[in-house]
């Protein structure tokens, strides 16, 4: 039970904001499952992740790495194919003995993902592998979303896995389309898996930053107090990426940026910012407090949808000084497809502590630069005692960046030396580099490792993966209704289409972030 704070004068009772321990979690011996073991996933990230777990001594003595897939190879040719991974990943050649010794964990399944063959032999495979490991498999379904219900179904009916058996299932984003077909995906897992045996993974609850909105909001007494719509003027999330969809035209057409961005990692975000503290540092317990953030986010009507977003689609231009082609010319896009590669909304999250908050937000691809940010601007103070000399005065702000560098500013004014009655602003600035060098984690680092661990605590669950969709279907819904008129309507190179500033100038205000 949470300690209740009785009274000012019980020092230590005040600072008992919560006395549920953490649970202990520890890496027991285990088997992961890749499918898609030889793909672009598992090579840019998984294998090159696990090798880093291992090379920081945090994997257990037993554990087995099974990649499964398409491609015929024998174990050999499946490690020298990792071997490659990993050293371009790091950029470099690796540590002889030490990757002899990871190498030894590798193993490798061919097969076709529709054929009970493939199982069998994948189930024999764990058996000669995983004898030391108690049933402890994660499967990671690395592959695209069309064959997740091909591999559950036959892992469900080979009897590789059972309904609460222990086992893990890791699923990749996107879940569904809409809500309709996130709850299909679910009901097939949940065939064959309880709800605490499935990992969503979001890579963006990986990022250290995305952990620290939590962090900085309750365990600092100044600046949860002012974390409401008392103080706060209006927040502001901007996911800006300056690549264009690179080679995932096919993907990206089908996605576009609210299926891609928005309903996922831009969501998460908006969630840690707006939760109300949870009542311990529990998987469920923080995931039901974003859960009521993404309820209170109700659905938008047509004429709401109209008014407070704003869709774009690149064209040609200018990014980091080279030319770029516009998104209709890039590979596997239709020459006059309607998929936005910009979004801009403004969001209300209905509740009592933002009732009359707008929540501004954007997401693109080939915008100005790379920048994940969140801004606080908070409301001027009740009365301009400064006003004659400087009318416009700067309000607050506190600024959170995710990327590229993970950074904490806090803008305030100052007395102006020397003039009578001006005000000027200046800056706090935290970065992290600055105090903890080398020791951020990569995103898919923290969540493998918790997933081995069985820690769901960065993991999306299902309500919450519905309740996102409800936000966003009808606003996916509508514009795929109406096709764009004035599509490409940004220069590559920019911060989007000009409405995405009207959004906010019609309210006064402007976007921080720039
Ligand atoms: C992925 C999207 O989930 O996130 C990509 O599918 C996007 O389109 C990527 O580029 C962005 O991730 P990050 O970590 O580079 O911000």
């Amino acid at each position: 039970m949470a300690e209740f704070i009785t009274g000012f004068d019980d020092q230590d009772s005040r600072l008992e904001t919560c006395d549920l321990p953490a649970k202990e979690y520890r890496i027991e011996p285990f088997s992961m499952v890749i499918f898609g073991g030889g793909g672009d996933l598992s090579q840019r990230k998984l294998i090159p992740t696990i090798y880093g777990i291992y090379r920081d001594g945090e994997l257990p003595e037993v554990f087995s790495v099974i990649g499964v897939g398409m491609p015929e190879m024998s174990d050999g040719q499946f490690r020298d194919l990792m071997r490659e991974a990993v050293e371009r990943s790091a950029g470099g050649s690796l540590p002889e003995q030490e990757w002899a010794g990871f190498a030894g964990h590798l193993f490798y399944v061919p097969g076709g993902f529709d054929g009970d063959g493939t199982y069998v032999a994948l189930q024999k495979r764990l058996e000669e592998t995983g004898k030391a490991c108690a049933g402890n498999t994660i499967y990671y379904l690395a592959v695209p979303p069309k064959i997740t219900p091909v591999i559950v179904e036959k892992m469900r009916d080979r009897r590789l896995c059972r309904v609460g058996d222990g086992a893990k299932v890791v699923v990749e984003k996107p879940f569904g389309r809409d809500r309709a077909s996130a709850v299909e995906l679910n009901e097939i897992l949940r065939s064959a898996f309880e709800e605490e045996q499935i990992y969503r993974i979001d890579h963006y609850l990986g990022k250290e930053t995305v952990q620290n909105i939590i962090f900085l909001r309750f365990s600092n007494t100044i600046f949860e107090r002012l974390w409401n719509s008392q103080y706060i003027d209006n927040v502001q999330i901007t996911v800006a990426e300056d690549m264009g969809i690179e080679h995932r035209g096919g993907f990206y057409e089908q996605a576009g940026v609210v299926r891609d961005i928005v309903q996922n990692h831009l969501m998460q975000i908006i969630a840690l910012v707006a939760m109300e503290p949870p009542i311990g540092f529990e998987a469920d317990y923080i995931r039901d407090e974003k859960v009521k953030i993404f309820r209170s986010m109700r659905p938008m009507r047509d004429e709401e949808i109209d008014r407070f977003t704003v869709r774009g689609q690149y064209g040609p231009g200018k990014v980091a000084g080279s030319d770029v082609r516009g998104y209709r010319e890039e590979e596997a896009v239709a020459p006059g497809s309607n998929t936005p590669t910009f979004m801009a909304a403004r969001f209300v999250v209905a509740n009592w502590r933002w009732a009359g908050v707008p929540f501004y937000v954007r997401a693109g691809k080939r915008l100005a630069r790379r920048v994940t940010e969140i801004c606080l601007q908070f409301k001027q103070p009740p009365l301009r005692l400064f006003g004659s000399a400087c009318d416009t005065l700067e309000p607050n702000i506190l600024v959170l960046t995710i990327q590229p560098e993970e950074r904490i500013f806090l803008r305030f004014g100052v007395k102006y030396p020397r003039a009578a009655n001006k005000i000027y602003p200046v800056n706090v600035d935290f970065r992290y580099q600055d105090v903890f060098k080398e020791k951020t984690q990569p995103p898919y680092g923290r969540l493998l490792v918790d997933c081995m661990k069985g820690d769901l605590t960065l993991f999306v669950r299902q309500d919450g993966v519905e309740a996102m969709w409800d936000c966003v279907d009808p606003i996916i819904r509508r514009w795929e209704a109406q096709e764009a008129q004035d599509f490409p309507n940004y220069e590559a190179g920019s911060w989007g289409p000009g409405g995405a500033s009207d959004l906010l100038a019609r309210d006064g205000r402007a976007w921080i972030t720039k």
